[in-house]
């Protein structure tokens, strides 16, 4: 489908304008496209639309990920204004920047935003600031000042956020450290924010919604009396050997313990769902499941004795729900978790992932000192801070 059709699909061919918008009334375009970026804004949204006399708010997707945003959106009842559908099969982080930044430019020209936000650090994440900079539109900045001072690692998010923090107006910090990270920079004090993650925000809104898996693979594992192992990886870093790797320490933890069953909630990209499938495929008490809707995922997290992850949102979700995480990653940009005690950083080495999932599957007490709940990513009001922030400045 082509933009202009998606555009008229999502009911918006019109031209907005600066003419017709009320007095004091702020015009605040939301820009994401990827699962992580639509569950950390659907609470912004949903703070922006709940102030109806102080904002106006407009959503575009670039659809950077296709059926696993619109797995979120579904889920928050979120229905874009402007939907770029960029997706394609196989696509070069040049080419989402390119169809990202094309598809953006010109709806900047029909929206005419008062403020630009965006999320984390993602290739939309850059591009859509890019382009509101490049329209003379102040952007806010939502998951500002994370960093590993790594360009490689994560790649490219961490050069996306340092781009994305040279560009930005508002820089909503989740934490101190993010604070001191945007300070260090030369970022001024007062437009730092800091505000908690939106993603507790998501988390705690959705966790007691009521959810239970219909008949079938899931539903029997949870059903089976094993231990839950729930797996996610899909770094581009870790493409290639580390991915090999983590997926032989899965598979020898699976035939390790007989009493663990291994849910590995595979990502969408083929990249990884297949290295996935050719490692893991086919054997006893490991199931690949593709990506879940978030509802049943958080379930899964609750349900699962034990987390092994390379996402950076999972990382923030362990220590809210006291779920010990082996974090496989070399570097995080995201220690408050691992201070917390929650979350542990194990890389990708397979003697290592499996020393460490062993420890915690056999000792119990090892086992206690992780699984405790602990909240440094924010108390589940930061998109009500966030918008209070934005409320509070004049309009240009
Ligand atoms: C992207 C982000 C990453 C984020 C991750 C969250 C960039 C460069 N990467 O990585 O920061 O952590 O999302 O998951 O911004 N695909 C589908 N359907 C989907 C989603 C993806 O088929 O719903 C497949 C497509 O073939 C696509 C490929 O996955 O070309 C890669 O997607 P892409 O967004 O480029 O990279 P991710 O690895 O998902
Ligand atoms: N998630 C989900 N379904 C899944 C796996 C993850 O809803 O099958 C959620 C997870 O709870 C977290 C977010 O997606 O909130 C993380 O997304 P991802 O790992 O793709 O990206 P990252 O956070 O690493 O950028």
């Amino acid at each position: 489908m082509s933009t202009a059709e998606h555009m008229r699909r999502a009911g918006h061919a019109e031209h907005m304008g600066r003419t017709g918008r009320t007095r004091g009334i702020k015009r605040v375009l939301t820009v994401f496209g990827t699962r992580p970026e639509a569950i950390k804004l659907a609470p912004v949204i949903e703070a922006l639309g709940s102030r109806p006399d102080e904002f106006q708010s407009v959503v575009a997707v670039t659809a950077q990920h296709r059926e696993m945003l619109d797995q979120v959106l579904t889920l928050f009842g979120i229905v874009p204004d402007y939907d770029l559908d960029i997706m394609t099969a196989g696509q070069s982080l040049g080419d989402i920047v390119i169809n990202a930044t094309a598809g953006l430019s010109p709806l900047m020209g029909q929206v005419c935003p008062d403020v630009v936000l965006v999320q984390g650090d993602t290739t939309t994440t850059f591009a859509a600031a890019l382009v509101a900079f490049m329209h003379r539109t102040p952007v806010g900045h939502v998951e500002a000042g994370l960093r590993t001072h790594d360009l490689a690692r994560p790649f490219p998010e961490e050069g996306n956020r340092q781009l994305t923090t040279r560009l930005a107006r508002w820089h909503f910090a989740p934490t101190a450290l993010s604070r001191d990270n945007l300070l260090a920079e030369g970022v001024a004090a007062d437009a730092i924010h800091v505000t908690g993650n939106t993603v507790v925000d998501a988390l705690l809104a959705v966790r007691g919604q009521a959810f239970s898996f219909g008949p079938g693979q899931i539903q029997d594992v949870l059903s089976s009396g094993r231990r839950i192992v729930l797996v996610t990886a899909h770094r581009r870093e870790s493409w290639g050997e580390p991915f090999d790797r983590i997926c032989a320490a899965v598979s020898e933890l699976a035939t390790a313990f007989e009493d663990i069953h291994v849910l590995f909630a595979t990502h969408k990209n083929p990249i990884v769902a297949d290295a996935a499938q050719r490692h893991l495929g086919g054997l006893e008490r490991v199931s690949l499941i593709g990506p879940q809707e978030y509802l049943p995922f958080v379930k899964l997290m609750d349900a699962a004795t034990l987390i092994l992850s390379d996402s950076g949102g999972v990382q923030e979700e362990a220590p809210t729900l006291g779920k010990p995480a082996l974090v496989l990653r070399e570097v995080t940009e995201r220690p408050e978790a691992a201070r917390a005690g929650v979350v542990k950083l194990v890389g990708t080495d397979t003697g290592r992932i499996l020393a460490e999932a062993a420890r915690l599957l056999t000792d119990e007490r090892a086992y206690a000192k992780m699984a405790h709940a602990s909240n440094p990513f924010g108390d589940g009001h930061a998109a009500d801070h966030i918008v209070d922030v934005l409320a509070a400045e004049e309009r240009p």
